[in-house]
């Protein structure tokens, strides 16, 4: 059989990268679109993987990279932006998934699937990030002439995240970690799973026009799991849980911060727990995994090096 052509979106990031190398090794032959392909090369070890720049929101460059594609995934997600007004969430949110569908209907191309996010919802979601997401899934719903499937993750673990992984380094460099938004709720699911599903979906027509939230067994709150993160870490720490108005505070404060560690959108965001009301959707055959089978391995040790120095007052590699 000739393996599907997939052009996949977002294919760069954390859940692409383990999306790719699942692909690849399941025979697909994948385009992954990206703004530098040179920041990626490691991705070209792969036997089936090609890597193009294209300007994504571009109708006509879009729809020429998509020649010759069977299927697209779209991964592409931003949690922050530059800018408080929600322009550019509803730009990469929901502007390039009207123009995803528009090249894919151009290219005769029917099956998309899509990553969203739990909570999702155009009008109650509680920050941009959740109405822009919501939105998007309320167009690609309504497109009734593609073959799509939508998934809603919790917060999602592995060995690469950026949840866990950041939390395991601010505690190796402070002795106490303000924490805002310390009782939201949510059901971390690991990565592997998530790439699971998406390739299940790839063979399994009866997920077309479907859309499926994804959670770990268990859930946590903040607090828990970033005590958690220090145990792994092997570290003594004191996690101060900040009350709503300091959470919203130290929001504002780090919201004009290079990088927003945390912003104002991810607060409003938190204001709901990131939890599913159903068990894992059946259709997968998966048995989710626990936080505490695989999070150990990836989190022990890995910030050993860096310790909090009391005397100088600052981290330091050891
Ligand atoms: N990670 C989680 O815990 C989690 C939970 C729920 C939902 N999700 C959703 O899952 C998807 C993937 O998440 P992830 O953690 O893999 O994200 P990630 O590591 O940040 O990767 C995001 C990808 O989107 C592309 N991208 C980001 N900003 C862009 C922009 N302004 N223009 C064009 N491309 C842009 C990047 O591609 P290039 O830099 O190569 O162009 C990158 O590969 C996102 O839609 C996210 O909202 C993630």
């Amino acid at each position: 059989m000739v393996p599907k052509k997939i052009c996949i979106l977002g294919g760069t990031g954390f859940v692409g990268h383990r999306l790719v190398y699942r692909l690849v090794k399941e025979g697909y032959q994948i385009k992954i679109i990206t703004r530098r392909p040179e920041r990626h090369r490691d991705l070209l070890v792969l036997p089936t993987v090609e890597l193009e720049s294209t300007n994504i929101f571009d109708i006509d460059q879009l729809s020429s990279s998509l020649a010759g594609y069977d299927t697209v995934i779209n991964l592409i997600g931003i949690l922050n932006a530059a800018d408080n007004s929600g322009n550019e969430f509803r730009k990469i949110h929901v502007e390039l998934t009207h123009t995803i569908v528009q090249a894919c209907r151009r290219r005769g191309i029917k099956r998309l699937l899509h990553m969203s996010a739990l909570n999702a919802d155009a009008s109650r979601g509680t920050s941009y990030y959740l109405r822009t997401k919501g939105d998007a899934e309320s167009f690609l719903l309504a497109s009734k002439d593609m073959d799509i499937t939508i998934f809603r993750p919790s917060v999602i673990f592995g060995e690469e995240d950026s949840f866990l992984n950041r939390f395991a380094s601010l505690l190796a460099k402070t002795p106490i970690l303000p924490l805002a938004c310390p009782t939201a709720r949510m059901a971390p699911i690991y990565i592997g799973d998530v790439v699971s599903a998406f390739s299940h979906a790839l063979t399994d027509r009866h997920t077309i026009g479907q859309r499926y939230d994804l959670c770990g067994p268990r859930s946590y709150s903040l607090k828990e799991l970033v005590e958690y993160v220090a145990k792994l870490s092997g570290r003594r720490r004191m996690i101060w849980g900040l009350g709503d108005t300091m959470s919203k505070v130290q929001a504002f404060i780090l919201d004009f911060m290079p990088g927003k560690p945390f912003s104002l959108d991810n607060y409003n965001s938190l204001q709901l727990d990131s939890v599913c009301e159903q068990p894992f959707p059946a259709i997968f055959n998966i048995k989710p995994t626990p936080l505490e089978s695989i999070a150990p391995i990836y989190l022990q040790n890995k910030y050993a090096h860096l310790r909090y120095d009391h005397f100088r007052g600052s981290a330091r590699r050891h």
